[in-house]
Order: structure tokens, then C-alpha cells, then sequence
């Protein structure tokens, strides 16, 4: 059964408070703490540049002003989208991620890291983003919560402005798996361990490419791009997606 968002914040708290950088990025020998922090931040300046270069070779006039990093992390992103941005946002469903994120903060209040819990995104007004940016984080939500966040990044792009995000598209493989049977017993225990973390589990799922679309098309959104070539061959294939405001 998938995870309701008080669980996934819960989960994610007790990710950053025992390996924050790993449950960020969970490459293999980088667990107990073993990235590097300017390692860690490089990487998601190296993965921005690139990001930034597609999408301004599509949508040449994407203004500069404000930029959303949804499922901010410890601002791995956000930071990096900082260097190429007036303003930047991180929100995050994690107000212990969030601690890290601002301990890290290294563009003063140019960046500025909120913390929301809730299944839409009505702190900011429509129209609000030239960039909205969301990268391994729509993929650990139960995909009642993610169709809402896409529809709710259409409603605050700027006209002009791009939607780029992240999705596996077909069957995925959780990265730490529980097996609940349906026993009284076990579903007592999965409910104890929901509430408190003790075993914290990284939620994965996955939205089909048409139905992605279909979200953006309703949403007042049109796919400018898709790069389906993403983590070819892994446990982590995804699209990549690139909408603006139709
Ligand atoms: C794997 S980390 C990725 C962080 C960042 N995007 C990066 O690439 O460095 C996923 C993040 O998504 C956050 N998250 C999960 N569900 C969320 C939600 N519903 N709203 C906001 N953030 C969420 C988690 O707390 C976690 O910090």
C-alpha cells in the first residue's frame, strides 16, 4: 500500500537525519556518510549546466528571474540552480532535509528553502516560475500525489517559463523493499513502523509517458521534450520531461 505524505515526510526525516547525502543520491560506496560534500554539489552543478544547455537550445528566450527546486533535498540542485538564477526556491517535504540544505546555503537570500508538506503547491501564485526544476523526487510519491504536483507546476510556470522534470516510466525497483504479508500482525507492525521510521523505506513508482502527458496537456501544458534515454539499462530508466505553457 502505497505511503500517505505524513509517512514519506516521516521516512525522509529519518533519512536525513541518519545519511542524508546517501538517501540523496545512493550511488554504490558513498553510503555511512562517504560523499564528499563538494563532490555532492558538483554533481548537481554538472547536472543543472546540462540541463540548462537542453532546455535553452529548445526555449532560447527562458527568462532568469525565479526558479522552483521541488523536493529540494539538502539543495544539491538548488544551489546549482542559484549560479544561473535571480531567485531560487527548494521546497521540500522534509524539515530536517531542509536543515541541511539551509547549513549548506552558500547564496545567501537569493535561495530561500521552505518547507511544505501538503499535496499542492498553493503557497505560490500562478504564474510564478520561469523554471520549475524536479529531479529523483516525483518517483518517491504515490502517484496520487505526483499527477497533483504536475498539474500544480503547470498552474505556476510563467508564460515563457519551462517545466523540467524526472519520471520512470515503467516498472521500477525500490530501493529498499518491504514485504508486508497481510497478516493483523504484520499490518500492525507496518503502521508502527510508518509512524515512528524505524525501518524507513524509499517509496518508488513510476507514471506511464501518456499519462504524464495527458496531465501536462490538461494542466494548460505542452511537451516540448522528452529524453526517454535516461538511466538506460538500470533499475532507474526514466524520462526526462520538458513542458512550458501551451
Ligand atoms: C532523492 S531526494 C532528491 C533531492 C534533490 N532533488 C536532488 O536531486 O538532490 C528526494 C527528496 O524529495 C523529497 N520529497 C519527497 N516527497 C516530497 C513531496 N511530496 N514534496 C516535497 N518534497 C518531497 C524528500 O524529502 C527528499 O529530500
Amino acid at each position: 500500500m502505497a505511503m500517505r505524505l505524513w509517512q514519506v515526510r516521516r521516512h525522509w526525516d529519518s533519512f536525513a537525519r541518519k545519511d542524508p547525502f546517501w538517501a540523496v543520491l545512493t550511488t554504490a560506496g558513498k553510503e555511512a556518510n562517504q560523499w564528499k560534500i563538494e563532490e555532492f554539489f558538483a554533481s548537481g552543478q554538472s547536472e543543472v549546466d546540462a540541463a540548462l544547455a537542453a532546455i535553452q537550445a529548445r526555449l532560447p528566450g527562458l527568462g532568469r528571474s525565479r526558479a522552483l527546486d521541488f523536493g529540494c533535498g539538502m539543495g544539491r540542485i538548488t544551489q546549482a540552480l542559484a549560479r544561473h538564477f535571480d531567485r531560487v526556491a527548494g521546497i521540500d517535504i522534509s524539515a530536517d532535509m531542509l536543515a541541511h540544505a539551509r547549513r549548506h546555503n552558500r547564496h545567501g537570500d537569493r535561495v530561500d528553502y521552505q518547507h511544505n508538506a501538503v499535496a499542492h503547491l498553493g503557497r505560490f501564485a500562478d504564474g510564478a516560475f520561469d523554471l520549475i526544476f524536479s529531479v529523483i523526487t516525483l518517483q518517491h510519491m504515490a502517484p496520487e500525489y505526483s499527477r497533483r504536483y504536475l498539474a500544480e507546476f503547470m498552474r505556476i510556470c510563467a508564460p515563457g517559463g519551462a517545466v523540467y522534470f524526472q519520471l520512470p516510466a515503467g516498472t521500477v525497483r525500490a530501493a529498499r523493499r518491504s514485504w508486508y504479508p497481510p497478516t493483523i500482525a504484520k499490518n500492525i507492525w507496518r503502521r508502527i513502523n510508518a509512524f515512528l521510521a524505524l525501518h524507513p523505506a524509499m517509496e518508488m513508482n513510476s507514471l506511464p509517458r501518456a499519462e504524464v502527458e495527458a496531465i501536462i496537456r490538461a494542466a494548460g501544458g505542452e511537451i516540448v521534450w522528452v529524453d526517454d534515454s535516461h538511466g538506460a539499462g538500470t533499475a532507474f530508466e526514466s524520462c526526462i520531461y520538458l513542458a512550458r505553457r501551451a
